[in-house]
């Protein structure tokens, strides 16, 4: 899975005197159907969270408040993302390394997810990862 598949999506924004309004749609606004939402919050100074890919699962990952940065390697190349707008999906593909990082006090971590929870769709040790890499290539 390469890095390259990793997009920002810009979701809709209503608009006006009375705040805004930001949605998203399951195979409308982003690429999947929904399984399930989880969201993190209250992430200590200098913490980070992640550091896994998935074998299934895909993932939008959405700052609804504060900011945070998202770091992802498909064991060839790297990208940061640093999402601080509350109408930036960030779609994260399977097969990719992430972990995220720099959260500011009170952000709000938001993400939708293709899969259930299945601790076995995880990949939790990173020269596994790069080894499944490179057995692939
Ligand atoms: P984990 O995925 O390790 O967090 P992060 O990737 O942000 O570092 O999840 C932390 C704990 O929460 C772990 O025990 C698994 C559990 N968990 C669920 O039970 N359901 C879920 O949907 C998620 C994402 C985690």
């Amino acid at each position: 899975m390469s890095i390259d598949l990793v997009k920002i999506i810009k979701l809709p924004k209503s608009l006006d005197e009375r705040g805004n309004l930001s949605f998203l749609e399951e195979e409308r606004h982003i690429p999947f159907k929904i399984k399930r939402s989880y969201w993190i919050y209250d992430v200590p100074g200098g913490e980070a969270r992640g550091g896994h890919s998935y074998h299934k699962n895909e993932e939008i990952i959405i700052a609804l408040s504060g900011s945070f940065d998202v770091i992802l390697d498909d064991g060839n190349n790297k990208k940061t993302y640093s999402l601080n707008r509350s109408y930036y999906a960030l779609f994260v593909p399977k097969g990719i390394w992430r972990y995220m990082e720099n959260f500011s006090t009170n952000s709000l971590c938001f993400i939708v997810a293709s899969t259930v929870f299945d601790e076995e769709d995880y990949q939790r040790d990173y020269q596994q990862f790069i080894n499944s890499k490179i057995n692939k290539s």
